[in-house]
């Protein structure tokens, strides 16, 4: 039985999409804070259970029979440490095989703010001795195309990356890669995958492909980090979400979104998404 938590989110969803090409329906257990989103992978037969992170007389039997967890990170940022140290707590006394976490690029050393939640679920893994395999994902193609039609709108893109390199990939190839390791016949116990897109770009690169693939003028326009966070700010983000988001653009101009190991397409057997393809699925959506 292999548990995924976080299923109804996005990566989630994509992961037991793809689980389901490997093993039977019966053998995947949907692990979800509301079960009633995901109506339909019960009827496709996945196992659906309760399972809160912030509740965790949940996760006991959400993870009954559990042999591997995918544990999927929150996106309660702030509370994640508590909320992942449960679920440790839980897979522990369901006495697992595996727990494989998605963590974030270079978590160890990593610039970003959002890292030091996944810095201590590591910490709180490793010293559980729950045997743990770390997903160290970079960013998602889908956090800057998911923006497209507001950067058409404003004829520009803004940020505060500079010249910083992004090694990000599809949301669906760390879901590939999720699934080879959970599926994998080889013992993951002890690993460490640092997972980012086989090619780089900047943010410049990034507007001029929404310019090239549109025909209209999309220009980056880069914005010392106080500035950007204001600019969020007065977008209508909350407040958090501003302040995380200017603080990745500044740590991602000092590379800290940048890899070039390609542990991902080594993987999942394949060459990562180019971005170019992420931006001409994310104009026909
Ligand atoms: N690598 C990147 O670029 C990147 C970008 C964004 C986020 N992330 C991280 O990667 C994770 C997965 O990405 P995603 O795109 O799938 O995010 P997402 O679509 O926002 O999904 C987040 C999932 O976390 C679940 N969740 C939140 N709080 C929970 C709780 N207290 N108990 C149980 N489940 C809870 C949500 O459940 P509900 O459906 O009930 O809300 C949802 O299923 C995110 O949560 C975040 O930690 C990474």
């Amino acid at each position: 039985m292999i548990v995924i938590t976080g299923a109804s989110g996005q990566l989630g969803r994509l992961v037991i999409d793809r689980l389901l090409q490997k093993i039977p329906a019966s053998g995947i257990v949907a692990a979800v804070r509301s079960p009633e989103k995901v109506a339909d992978l019960a009827a496709k037969g996945v196992h659906v259970r309760q399972a809160d992170y912030s509740q965790p007389s949940t996760l006991d039997g959400a993870f009954a029979g559990a042999k591997k967890i995918l544990l999927i990170s929150s996106s309660e940022v702030g509370q994640r440490a508590a909320q992942h140290q449960s679920v440790i707590d839980a897979a522990k006394r369901a006495g697992v095989e595996l727990l494989a976490y998605t963590s974030v690029l270079h978590a160890d050393t990593s610039l970003l703010g959002l890292a030091e939640d996944h810095r201590q679920t590591e910490v709180a893994l490793a010293a559980s001795g729950v045997p743990g395999v770390l997903l160290r994902n970079g960013w998602y193609h889908e956090n800057y195309t998911a923006g497209i039609a507001g950067d058409l709108a404003h004829g520009a893109h803004f940020g505060s990356a500079g010249d910083g390199r992004i090694s990000s990939a599809a949301r669906a190839d760390y879901a590939d890669a999720a699934v080879a390791v959970l599926t994998s016949s080889d013992d993951q116990a002890g690993r460490v995958y640092e997972l980012a897109g086989d090619a780089s770009y900047s943010l410049t690169e990034f507007a001029a492909e929404v310019s090239r693939q549109t025909g209209k003028p999309v220009v980056y326009t880069d914005l010392p980090e106080a500035a950007y966070k204001a600019a969020l700010l007065q977008a209508g983000l909350p407040a958090f979400v501003a302040e995380l988001l200017a603080n990745s653009d500044a740590a991602a101009a000092q590379g800290a979104l940048f890899d070039e190991g390609h542990q991902l397409s080594k993987l999942i057997g394949r060459p990562t998404t180019p971005l170019a393809v992420s931006v001409a699925a994310a104009l026909k959506s």
